[in-house]
C-alpha cells in the first residue's frame, strides 16, 4: 500500500503569520497574530513519510480503513482529512484515543456511503451538529465533522457555524498545535496541512493561539490550553500570554455558563499530573476559578497527591465502588475556604455529589477531635458514617501522620462499612415489635451492638434484645 503521489508533496507550512487568515470571510474584525509571533517552518514532512509513520504507529488495518474512506469521500467530491488532536498526537508518536475526520462537504453523504459500502459499519448522523459517527463491527469508531467556519456573536457565546473549506476550518481552531490536517484523498494521501506552524510549535514546545480574539470568543480555550501545556510540557508563547492576561482583565470567565466552566475544570482535575496542572493554574493566574485565594502550593500539592493515592487505594480495594474522584479533590481544595465560597461555586457547577461535598465541609473539622474522644467502635463508625466516601478519603489525605485517623478510617472502610445488623425490620416484627420509628431505633442499636462485638448472629442478637428489655424474656 503506497501513497499514489509519492514524495511529490511537501508540507504546507508557512513562517508568515500574515498567512494565518486565508479566507476573507473569517476576518470578522480579528487581526491575525503579527509576524514576530509566528512559528518558523519545521522541516518539510513529505506524504511518503507521513504514510510510513501512519503505518508504523497505527498499523496496516487502520491505514487501510483511512484509504477506503478517503476514496469514498473523494468519489463524492468531498475530500476527507485527519484533523485536530489526532494529528497533534500522531506527530508526537503518542497514543491517539479518538480519530477525527474533517469532510469538505456533505458529511452525511460520506458517512452513509461508507456504511453502504463497508460491511457491518453503522453510521449515526447528527444533523444539528453536522457530524457523524462511523462504528465498525470490532468497536472501532471514527468521528466525522463538516469543515466549517465559526462566528461568535458575543464573547463566550456559542458559535454560529457555516460550511467552509479545510483551510478555513483550521483557522477557526484553538491553537496552532490543533490546526493541522492530513489529506486522505487518494490523489494526495498523506499531504500534510500545517498553515500556522503547529508542528514547529510542537517542536519548540510552544502553545500559541491562532488569532487575538481566540480566548475572548471561547474562554474554555484557556483551560484547554492549560491542559495541553501540562500534557505536552508546552510554554505559553509570549503574545498568547499577553492575550490570556487581557482576557482575564476582562473577567471573561464570568460570561461562561457554570456547566461549561465546570466541564473544563473537571477535565483538569482528572489529569494524571494534577499537581503540575495546579502549579500551572497558579502561573496562569487562574486560582480564583477554583478557590478565592491561592493556597500555599506546596502543602496543597502534597495533600492532592495523597488524595490521589487514597482514590487509587479505594479503587484497588473496592473496584466496583462508584466514587466521584473529583469530589475528593474538590473537598481537599476547599477545606480551608469559607463554606459560602464553596457553596457559591457548587450553585453554578453541576458537580455530581455536590451537596455531599458541602455537608462534608461542614463536618470535617470536627471529626479528628471527636474520633480521638470516641470510646466505642460504634461511636467511631458513626463519625465516619457522617461523611460521604469522598469526604472520608479527603480526611485520610489530610492527616497521614495521625494513626487514630488513618487506622480507624481504613478499618471503617474495610470492615465496619459493610457490616449489617443480623436482624432486619421484618425479623423484629415477626418477634412482635410494632412497626414505626422505634423499630428504626432498635435496628440502629442492633447495628451498633454488632460493631461493638456484642452480637454476631441472629441468636446472639435475640438474646441481646432480651437483655436490653426490648423483647420479653419469655420470647421463645
Ligand atoms: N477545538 C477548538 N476550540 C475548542 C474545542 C475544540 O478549536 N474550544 C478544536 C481543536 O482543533 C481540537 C478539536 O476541535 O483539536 C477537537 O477537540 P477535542 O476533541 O475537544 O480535543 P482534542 O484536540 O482532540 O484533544 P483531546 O486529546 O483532549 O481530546
Amino acid at each position: 500500500m503506497r501513497p499514489s503521489r509519492a514524495a511529490q508533496t511537501t508540507a504546507m507550512t508557512t513562517d508568515k503569520a500574515t498567512a494565518i487568515n486565508p479566507d476573507p470571510r473569517i476576518s470578522m474584525g480579528h487581526d491575525a497574530l503579527d509576524a514576530q509571533s509566528a512559528a518558523p517552518s519545521a522541516d518539510p514532512l513529505p506524504a511518503t513519510q507521513i504514510h510510513q509513520m501512519l503505518q508504523q504507529q497505527w498499523g496496516d488495518a487502520l491505514l487501510q480503513r483511512l484509504h477506503v474512506i478517503g476514496r469514498i469521500a473523494a468519489n463524492l467530491g468531498t475530500p476527507a482529512y485527519l484533523v485536530g488532536g489526532c494529528v497533534r498526537d500522531f506527530l508526537q508518536n503518542h497514543p491517539v484515543p479518538d480519530i477525527d475526520l474533517a469532510i469538505e462537504g456533505d458529511v452525511r453523504a460520506v458517512a452513509e456511503a461508507c456504511s453502504a459500502e463497508l460491511s457491518g459499519v453503522q453510521c449515526t448522523y447528527h444533523a444539528h451538529f453536522g457530524t457523524a459517527i462511523l462504528q465498525y463491527p470490532d468497536g472501532f469508531q471514527l468521528d466525522l465533522a463538516r469543515c466549517r467556519i465559526e462566528h461568535y456573536p458575543a464573547p463566550a457565546a456559542l458559535p454560529e457555524v457555516q460550511p467552509a473549506a479545510i483551510q478555513t476550518d483550521l483557522i477557526r481552531r484553538d491553537f496552532t498545535i490543533n490546526a493541522m490536517a492530513i489529506s486522505l484523498d487518494p490523489e494526495k494521501f498523506g499531504d500534510f496541512l500545517d498553515p500556522y506552524g503547529g508542528r514547529a510549535d510542537l517542536q519548540r514546545r510552544l502553545l500559541r493561539v491562532l488569532h487575538p480574539h481566540s480566548f475572548l470568543d471561547d474562554p474554555t480555550r484557556i483551560l484547554r490550553g492549560l491542559r495541553f501545556a501540562v500534557r505536552f510540557q508546552l510554554q505559553l508563547e509570549a503574545n498568547t500570554r499577553g492575550l490570556l492576561e487581557e482576557a482575564l482583565t476582562q473577567d471573561i470567565f464570568a460570561r461562561l455558563s457554570g456547566a461549561r466552566l465546570w466541564r473544563e475544570l473537571k477535565y483538569l482535575l482528572e489529569l494524571s499530573d494534577l499537581p503540575a496542572a495546579l502549579e500551572e493554574l497558579g502561573a496562569w493566574q487562574l486560582w480564583p476559578l477554583l478557590r478565592p485565594t491561592p493556597l500555599e502550593v506546596e502543602s496543597l500539592l502534597a495533600k492532592i497527591r495523597r488524595g490521589q493515592q487514597e482514590i487509587r487505594w479505594l479503587h484497588c480495594h473496592f473496584p466496583d465502588e462508584k466514587l466521584c474522584d473529583t469530589a475528593v479533590l474538590l473537598t481537599i481544595l476547599w477545606r480551608d475556604i469559607p463554606w459560602a465560597e464553596a457553596e457559591k461555586r457548587l450553585h453554578y457547577w453541576p458537580v455530581a455529589d455536590g451537596r455531599y461535598i458541602l455537608n462534608d465541609l461542614h463536618r470535617l473539622s470536627k471529626i479528628p477531635a471527636a474520633l480521638a474522644a470516641a470510646s466505642h467502635p460504634s461511636a467511631v463508625a458513626q463519625l465516619w458514617e457522617s461523611l460521604s466516601l469522598p469526604g472520608i478519603l479527603a480526611l485520610l489525605a489530610e492527616y497521614p501522620e495521625s494513626a487514630t485517623i488513618t487506622e480507624s478510617g481504613r478499618y471503617y472502610l474495610l470492615k465496619q462499612r459493610g457490616l449489617t445488623s443480623p436482624l432486619n425490620g421484618k425479623d423484629l416484627q415477626a418477634m412482635g415489635l410494632a412497626p414505626g420509628p422505634q423499630l428504626g431505633t432498635v435496628l440502629r442499636r442492633l447495628h451498633d451492638a454488632r460493631l461493638d462485638g456484642a452480637i454476631k448472629d441472629k441468636e446472639t442478637a435475640r438474646q441481646w434484645l432480651i437483655r436490653q428489655g426490648i423483647l420479653p424474656s419469655t420470647q421463645p
